[in-house]
């Protein structure tokens, strides 16, 4: 039986892993295991990644983590654990180097985002981020009374993403980057063009400066098929690019690597504004379960009647408060089951 390890972690993370859990059930036979990631594995341990959180996760078919971090642990005590260590931890445990977020309004939702429907529909495009490297990841500390984050990228780490990015595209990739500015960036670009040049020419590439990216990603969405972009601009731009989709409670994603198994997250964070309240919006978690089950699983039948019973049950009408209406999280569970 394939075996998934539960990542729930903080804030909203339980409320939205139940409603995984309760989805997963009617899809298959599944051996769950809950572990400590994150704030609550701080309480428990002291730690943010237990050892016994990575070795469940390598010894699992697939991880499927809720979200991480929260007031109780915020701090600015360099030497203080955050929640935040463990998602990065788990990620570069696992090499995790791709990050896959797929970015689709549906129709019955096109009037719940902020922007106007004439520019978001037909918008469908992905995020690849680079999710191992880059300015997370390089050497950082205090000095005196200074502070800095250094940004470093391999030749090797390009590659491998871009590859992935050209695989992913229909068409046409688009590059971003802070080439005018950024050594690490300039040699982001040339890898870029190489890779294509040489594996893959009939795909279309273009590269946009991420000041213009962020700018075009809400002027003009539907201009956009893959996105290739690094670890940082890759998180902020695809918040922005969630509210094309009407909320951040609606954007799943899969963060996989070279082999062994893919960890499964929303794009969200743990949402401790509204944690307890029974407003969390699950479908960026269910969104995240259709992921695991076609990537993890290859169970592609199972994935798309999951997600189409979401979609149905977005055009009957449901609506959490991230969207505008009144629905609970349990509401929701209940309308997806109800089209599964
Ligand atoms: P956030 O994504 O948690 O919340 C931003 C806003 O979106 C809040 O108003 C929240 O209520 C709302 N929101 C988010 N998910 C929602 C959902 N499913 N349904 C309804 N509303 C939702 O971002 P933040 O407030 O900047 O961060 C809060 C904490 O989460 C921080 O500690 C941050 O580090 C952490 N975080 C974790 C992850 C992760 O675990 N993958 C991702 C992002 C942020
Ligand atoms: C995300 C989150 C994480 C990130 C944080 C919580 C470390 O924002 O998954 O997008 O920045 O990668
Ligand atoms: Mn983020």
């Amino acid at each position: 039986m394939s075996k998934i390890v539960l990542l729930p972690g903080d804030g909203i993370g339980p409320e939205i892993t139940e409603a995984a859990v309760r989805v997963l059930g009617k899809l298959g036979d599944f051996q769950t295991e809950d572990h400590l990631i994150g704030g609550a594995a701080i309480d428990a341990t002291g730690e943010p990644l237990p050892q016994a959180t990575i070795d469940a996760c390598r010894a699992s078919d697939a991880v499927l983590l809720a979200a991480v971090g929260g007031p109780k642990w915020d701090t600015t005590d360099p030497d203080a654990p955050r929640p935040e260590q463990g998602l990065l931890g788990i990620r570069k445990e696992l090499g995790l180097f791709a990050n896959v977020r797929p970015v689709r309004p549906v129709p019955a939702l096109y009037d719940s985002s902020p922007l106007r429907r004439d520019r978001i529909q037909g918008t469908d495009l992905i995020v690849i981020r680079e999710l191992t490297g880059g300015i997370y990841f390089g050497d950082r500390g205090r000095n005196g009374d200074s502070a800095y984050d250094t940004c470093v990228y391999s030749v090797a780490e390009i590659e491998r993403i871009a590859r992935v990015a050209f695989k992913t595209a229909r068409a046409k990739v688009i590059s971003v980057d802070k080439a005018n500015v950024l050594e690490s960036s300039r040699l982001w670009r040339e890898v870029v063009m190489r890779v294509h040049s040489e594996e893959f020419p009939t795909i279309a590439l273009e590269h946009m400066l991420v000041d213009n990216a962020a700018m075009q990603l809400v002027n003009a969405p539907r201009h956009f098929d893959t996105i290739l972009t690094e670890n940082m601009f890759g998180d902020i731009l695809s918040d922005e690019a969630a509210m094309l989709t009407g909320s951040i409670g609606m954007l799943p994603s899969a963060s996989l690597g070279e082999d062994g198994p893919g960890l499964f997250e929303p794009v969200h964070g743990s949402a401790p504004d509204i944690a307890g309240t029974g407003k969390a919006n699950p479908l960026a978690m269910l969104g995240s379960v259709a992921m695991m089950l076609r990537h993890g699983f290859s169970l592609e039948s199972e994935a798309a009647a999951l997600e189409s019973a979401i979609d149905r049950a977005l055009e009957e009408g449901l609506r959490t408060p991230d969207l505008g209406g009144e629905a609970t999280t349990e509401d929701a569970v209940q309308a997806v089951l109800s089209n599964l």
